[in-house]
C-alpha cells in the first residue's frame, strides 16, 4: 500500500460509496491505519491509497502516544457551524503547510466497521481532519481552500519540491 501524490488522477476523482462492509474492507483499513502511523499523518482518506470509495480514517490523539482510530465510512455531514483556522498539511503534498479555514463544530453520520451508523459532534482538531479527509473523497485537496494567489505560489513551489514518483517512498 502507498501513498499517492499531488498530481494522481484519482485524487481528482470523486469516490463512491461503500456497498459492503466486509473481511476485506476491514483488513484494507488496518493496512491504512499502519501506514498513517508509520509517517504520523492525523487521517488518511481511501483515495490516497489508490482505492476510490468513500471512507477515511483519523486519529488526532496519536500525538499524545494515545492513539485513539476513528474509520468513518460513507460518512455525512449533517450539520456545520462555527470558524476555525488551521495550518494543515497532507501525505499526499509532503512538506507543504497553509492555513486554513474550517467549520469549527461538525455534526455527522457515518458507519462503523460493524456496518452500524452512527452520529457523532467533532470539534477542535477532530472536526479539522474530519474536513480534510471529507475533502480527499470529494477529490478536493487542501489548497484548493487557497486563495487564487497563494494557489499559484504552491504551484511554483511544488514545480521544485515534488518528488519524482507518483507514490509517497515511505
Ligand atoms: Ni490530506
Amino acid at each position: 500500500m502507498k501513498i499517492l501524490l499531488y498530481g494522481h488522477p484519482i485524487l481528482r476523482e470523486k469516490s463512491q460509496p461503500v456497498k459492503e462492509i466486509n473481511g476485506e474492507l476491514k483488513k484494507t483499513i488496518e493496512q491504512m491505519a499502519e501506514l498513517m502511523y508509520k509517517v504520523k499523518g492525523l487521517g488518511l482518506a481511501a483515495n490516497q491509497v489508490g482505492i476510490p470509495k468513500r471512507f477515511f480514517i483519523v486519529d488526532v490523539a496519536q500525538k499524545e502516544g494515545n492513539p485513539q482510530l476513528m474509520v468513518f465510512i460513507n460518512p455525512e455531514i449533517l450539520e456545520a457551524q462555527g470558524k476555525v483556522i488551521y495550518e494543515e498539511g497532507c501525505l499526499s503534498i509532503p512538506g507543504y503547510y497553509a492555513k486554513i479555514e474550517r467549520f469549527s463544530q461538525l455534526f455527522i453520520r457515518a458507519y462503523d466497521l460493524d456496518g452500524k451508523p452512527f452520529e457523532k459532534e467533532l470539534s477542535g482538531l477532530s472536526a479539522i481532519a474530519f474536513q480534510h479527509e471529507y475533502d480527499h473523497i470529494e477529490g478536493i485537496l487542501f489548497i484548493d481552500r487557497l486563495s487564487l494567489l497563494k494557489q499559484n505560489l504552491f504551484k511554483r513551489w511544488w514545480k521544485k519540491h515534488k518528488p519524482k514518483s507518483l507514490f509517497y517512498d515511505s
